[in-house]
């Protein structure tokens, strides 16, 4: 019902595209600048106090329109509209994807099997702001009548890199005295690490997790229950755990109460659900009203999304550029590079967005899909990663595609930082861009007063082939709002990728087999049970594990 019923890499647009591209391999970007002073204007979008400037891409009059048709072939527009309506559009889970519910600040009615989920969603929203606000206030305290000011969340996945990156980006907004902490890794170091600071008198812990199953969230739970328990008897339980879950009856089967239980649906998925009670810990740390304030920056975003034209829409162009590359030049990577120190977290949050969610191999008709679909997401922060992986993205031998993040001003404006931090950012998306010949290369050693045979010998290595693509993204500062916005902007994106794909980006399949496998191993590394049939490395690696452990 939501497939394309067509391949749609044997689509008219498909093949116009393939044939633009040939040509466009070998157009400069430093020439499209030179020639038209206006190109910048023509690629750049603004959406309130967002901005993103497109034009350094490899890009020429025909290319978005070309793009713009396939998403036309591929439906995207209407794909848009069925989300919204809350239609069930993950397929292979038969369930709506409504994330975008949760920030619906209008309320208006939105139906899944005839139901409308806003009520239930602003009495969550209630009940977010109404723990929230006594946490803060120390009107719900500890066990021991202390003020719970460090706050813990236990998830991993989409139960933790949203939250995490959004708390992060937002340490500035923390209310005085709440530290937050998070424990992701099943790896025993990550609990120790956390609990080894804490004092059990003062710690809230947040238990998230969709279905409640998952083993990292519930072991470690386990083990921070333990020893909440072990210093504070059984009764503390109440008072110091609260969970967010669909799954009420595994909650309760933990040993938490489902009055400290905060609901969420199955319409919405892991790695979407930052809007809702996973959420928790960023409405405790910043404040319901700057929860509020991120919620009202995704819809403004979602607003766009739906109703823009496709030409003036943010997400669609990002989402086609990323097309663009991907099947077209056949680049597989793409960076993110936030230029603030807030968003360390963002690549790694967009890495589960993007390749959960498109990294597919089936299509939505149950084809093997014959095109590449997601690309390989990472980043981290300039300028750091200025001295780690750009010397590649300056001279590897192949391009990778770039988002540049840019806020005007830093919460931390002290002395020239973020004037040097922005200085940075600008030459690097035009240096991308421009490169710099051999002949320029031969020049500027010529002038530094190198000998011939020294220019011989350097000018090849000192040249940049340029050409290569960014996309810049600037706003004010980054604030609550803002930040809703560019989160929603990557979730929007991401579906206009997955959409042209023909490809359900909203179930997770592919995390299965490796969790059922490890189920089998389990026993066989404590020395319960016998080898199962593995294959030779596999046993030779248990058994030498289990030697070493002895
Ligand atoms: O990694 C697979 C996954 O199912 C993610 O999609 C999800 O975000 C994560 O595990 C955690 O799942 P849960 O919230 O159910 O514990």
């Amino acid at each position: 019902m939501f497939g394309l019923n067509k391949e749609i890499n044997k689509s008219r647009a498909w093949k116009r595209l393939e044939k633009h591209a040939k040509k466009m391999r070998n157009v400069e970007m430093r020439d499209m600048f030179a020639k038209d002073p206006n190109r910048a204007k023509k690629y750049t979008l603004t959406l309130g106090n967002m901005t993103l400037d497109f034009s350094k891409n490899r890009i020429d009059e025909k290319t978005m329109p070309y793009l713009l048709g396939l998403a036309k072939e591929a439906k995207v527009m209407k794909k848009i509209e069925q989300m919204f309506k809350g239609e069930k559009i993950n397929v292979t889970e038969n369930r709506a994807v409504l994330h975008i519910a949760l920030r619906n600040q209008k309320n208006t009615p939105i139906y899944v099997d005839g139901k409308n989920v806003m009520p239930e969603i602003t009495k969550v929203l209630v009940k977010i702001r109404d723990f929230s606000e006594a946490v803060r206030l120390g009107k719900f305290r500890g066990h021991t009548g202390k003020k719970l000011t460090n706050i813990v969340n236990i998830g991993i996945g989409g139960s933790d890199l949203g939250p995490k990156m959004a708390v992060e980006a937002l340490r500035k907004y923390w209310g005085k005295n709440i530290k937050c902490h998070f424990i992701s890794n099943i790896d025993g170091t990550a609990c120790a690490e956390v609990l080894n600071k804490l004092d059990p008198e003062t710690t809230l812990f947040i238990v998230c997790s969709k279905t409640f199953t998952t083993i990292e969230t519930l072991t470690n739970a386990k083990t921070c229950r333990k020893w909440l328990v072990d210093a504070l008897g059984e009764p503390a339980v109440a008072k110091h755990f609260v969970a967010v879950s669909t799954n009420a009856e595994e909650v309760r089967k933990f040993g938490i109460n489902t009055e400290n239980m905060f609901e969420f649906w199955d319409f919405v998925g892991g790695r979407y659900s930052m809007w809702s009670a996973i959420g928790l810990i960023i409405a405790i740390a910043v404040g319901y009203d700057n929860f509020e304030k991120m919620l009202a920056g995704a819809y403004e975003m979602d607003k766009h999304f739906r109703k823009a034209e496709p030409d003036k829409n943010i997400p669609m162009i990002l989402g086609l550029l990323s097309v663009w590359y991907n099947n077209f030049f056949g680049i597989r990577n793409h960076v993110v590079v936030p230029y603030d120190q807030y968003l360390t977290y963002l690549p790694a949050y967009l890495q589960q967005l993007v390749m959960e969610s498109n990294g597919k191999f089936v299509d939505l008709d149950n084809k093997l899909v014959k095109y590449q679909t997601s690309p390989v997401v990472f980043g981290g922060a300039g300028t750091d990663v200025q001295h780690s992986f750009f010397q590649m993205m300056h001279q590897g031998t192949s391009f990778v595609p770039c988002d540049f993040i840019v806020p005007a001003i830093s919460h931390n404006e002290i002395g020239e930082h973020h004037e040097i931090l922005l200085a940075n950012v600008l030459a690097q998306s035009e240096a991308l861009m421009r490169g710099k010949t051999i002949k320029e290369a031969a020049e500027e050693l010529k002038e530094a007063g190198k000998s011939k045979e020294e220019i011989a010998l350097l000018k090849k290595y000192k040249s940049f082939k340029g050409n290569r693509p960014s996309n810049t993204i600037v706003f004010k500062k980054m604030d609550p709002y803002t930040l809703g916005m560019l989160v929603a902007m990557y979730e929007h994106k991401t579906f206009v990728e997955g959409a042209i794909w023909n490809i359900d980006s909203f179930d997770q399949m592919g995390v299965e087999l490796g969790k059922q496998m490890a189920l089998k191993i389990l026993p066989e590394l404590q020395g319960n049970k016998e080898n199962a049939a593995h294959d030779c490395s596999t046993k030779a690696l248990i058994n030498l594990i289990r030697k070493l452990r002895k």
